[in-house]
């Protein structure tokens, strides 16, 4: 039973239920009689709900139809932790799944991992042993909760492997596979690079910087949104931003009547959440990015885009150590400014560069160790 809750989720469980597909059709090709097939079951808890921020992704990405829809919504944490536990619990009881797969490091996962561990379940978490070390950020609490209940962890660096050991989770947990995030990336990329989004927004390659912004340490105080703002607006007099805007960021931008201002005079050009294939699509062909997300640290590196991460930590340095990504002090415009200049100065884009086995093949190494560990 796959479980999924988010926008970042659904990119990272598409490979492994691809991954079981195939492995089906290998088992019924090669030893129909020695291997049963696996079944699989979707569980979406409606964490992100929205046509742009949900409904797109699941056609872009080919993920069935979720077989249960628990339509939790938003709410506080406890609210949506709770929601999710409550809703979840009775359709684990009816399918009784061998396994529950979780991914990521949202209320979500961590929600689905407490009731599936509770009813004896093991979990399965992938995208494990990632830390910022920053207990402020709700992510982070989600992943060290969800690492200590799960059964299985997949990792997508050596580095998180390190974290785990210092917590004392069991090697024998622990497995480096990859990162089905750039599964994802590596499957579609060529098509997001034939949709037609650069010339609906009447720009060219490498002539302007995306931005995108959603943590809650950036955008829910008023000073460090407007502070933001005014940087961006600064940056666009050189560098023209696309600016999808997440639905958090727009609700507290039109709270705090900054969404002019956010525009500069129509030099950042603010749009809606974009689909996957247009986002990457957009990504793969920026002069730079300007972010506070985890995921597109990870795009940005394969793609050999430079990336300034807004945030004082990142739970993905191999994004810095092999990537293009570069942490800035969100609270010092100056710093931005100069990170941003260095990055237009540049004589060449970087080389894309490859952390280990980010190969597109972590959702099918994930499938070989649930068959191991379930036989
Ligand atoms: C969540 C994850 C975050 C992830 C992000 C990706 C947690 C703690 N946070 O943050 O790790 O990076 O998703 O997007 O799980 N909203 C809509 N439509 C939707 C969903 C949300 O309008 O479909 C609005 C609601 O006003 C909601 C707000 O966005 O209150 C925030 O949504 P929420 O799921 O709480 O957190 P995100 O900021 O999206």
């Amino acid at each position: 039973m796959h479980i999924v809750g988010t926008r970042p989720n659904f990119m990272k469980i598409a490979p492994i239920m691809a991954a079981v597909d195939a492995w089906n059709n290998r088992v019924r090709d090669e030893r129909p009689a020695a291997t049963p097939v696996l079944s699989q079951v979707l569980v979406h808890t409606g964490q992100h709900y929205d046509e742009k921020m949900s409904t797109v992704f699941f056609e872009e990405l080919g993920l069935p139809k979720p077989d249960h829809y628990l339509g939790v919504g938003s709410g506080t944490h406890a609210e949506m932790t709770a929601r999710v536990m409550l809703a979840l619990e009775p359709v684990i009881l009816a399918e009784q799944p061998a396994i529950v797969v979780v991914v990521g490091d949202v209320n979500s996962t961590l929600a689905a991992a407490l009731v599936a561990t509770k009813l004896g379940i093991p979990v399965v978490h992938v995208e494990a042993g990632l830390r910022s070390g920053d207990r402020a950020m709700p992510e982070e609490l989600n992943r060290l909760v969800t690492d200590q209940v799960a059964d299985l962890l997949f990792t997508t660096s050596r580095g998180a492997d390190e974290n785990l050991e210092a917590e004392g989770i069991p090697a024998r947990r622990v497995m480096f596979v990859g990162n089905t995030m750039i599964d994802s990336l590596e499957r579609h990329r060529e098509a997001a690079l034939r949709r037609p989004i650069l010339a609906d927004l009447d720009i060219s390659p490498r002539e302007y910087g995306v931005v995108t912004l959603h943590r809650p340490s950036n955008v829910d105080s008023v000073e460090s949104l407007a502070r933001l703002v005014s940087v961006l607006a600064q940056i666009s007099r050189e560098l023209p931003l696309i600016f999808p805007v997440h639905a958090r960021t727009r609700r507290l931008l039109e709270r705090h009547d900054l969404l002019t201002e956010a525009e500069a005079d129509g030099r950042v050009a603010l749009a809606e959440p974009l689909g996957y294939l247009d986002f990457l699509g957009l990504l793969a062909q920026a002069k730079l990015v300007l972010t506070d997300s985890g995921g597109i640290q990870e795009e940005t590196t394969v793609l050999g885009v430079p990336c300034l991460t807004l945030r004082k930590n990142t739970e993905r340095p191999v994004t810095i150590w092999e990537g293009t990504n570069r942490l800035v002090d969100p609270e010092d415009p100056a710093a931005i400014i100069d990170a941003v200049s260095g990055v237009l100065q540049a004589p060449r884009r970087s080389t894309p560069r490859r952390p280990e086995l980010w190969d597109g093949r972590a959702g099918e190494r994930i499938i070989e160790a649930i068959v191991r560990y379930l036989a």
